[in-house]
């Protein structure tokens, strides 16, 4: 397979999945009360709902959120277990100096393992960096576990976000605030629900 047709099939579900911001139309939405982000997240604005229900190992769906690209990426357990052997390799192994809510300080930098929500903008100077999720040899690196490669100045990152020792980026990828409200849907710029049912 290509790298174009690769990148494409990547990209599918960013133009098809149910994806939208959450404002004043919140409450049309079929969650039952005990699943409402707080009064207090909901004033702070910014909330963006994902539907992941149609995401493979992978595959990336990408939501904005105050501006910022989300990176929504799917991982199976071969990618995930790529992560313990990288650490000689990583600046920020255990994620010591970058930013993430303190539910994403562990190796796979996620609520669920599997699923890896994570901002997509590169720690050096702010470009989008690319998911290269096969674990191939790459032009920018002979022994890629896959993970995310920057293209303005070569910053390298694994499955997790975690960047790799010789990039010119100096932290890991930030990771946001999110929370599950069922299986197959998150909210994006809180990590808290409240209320009752
Ligand atoms: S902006 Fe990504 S490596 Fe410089």
């Amino acid at each position: 397979m290509t790298d174009k047709v690769n990148e494409s099939r990547r990209n599918l579900l960013i133009a098809t999945s149910a994806v939208g911001a959450i404002g004043v139309g919140f409450a049309a939405v079929p969650f039952i009360k005990s699943w409402m982000p707080s009064e207090r997240a909901k004033a702070a604005g910014g909330l963006v709902k994902a539907n992941v229900s149609k995401l493979e190992s992978g595959q990336k769906l990408q939501v904005k959120w105050r501006g910022q690209p989300i990176f929504i990426v799917k991982r199976d357990k071969v990618l995930l277990d790529t992560l313990p052997e990288l650490d000689g390799r990583l600046k920020d192994p255990k994620s010591e100096d970058s930013i993430q809510p303190e539910f994403a300080k562990n190796l796979h930098r996620s609520q669920k393992e599997e699923l890896l929500v994570m901002v997509g903008i590169c720690t050096h100077l702010g470009c989008s960096p690319k998911v290269y999720p096969e674990i191939v040899p790459q032009a920018f690196d002979a022994d890629w576990k896959g993970g995310f490669f920057c293209p303005c100045h070569g910053s390298t990152f694994d499955i997790s976000g975690r960047v790799f020792k010789g990039s010119p980026a100096g932290t890991n990828m930030v990771i946001p605030p999110y929370v599950y409200v069922d299986e197959n849907n998150l909210i994006i710029g809180t990590d808290k629900l409240e209320g009752g049912a």
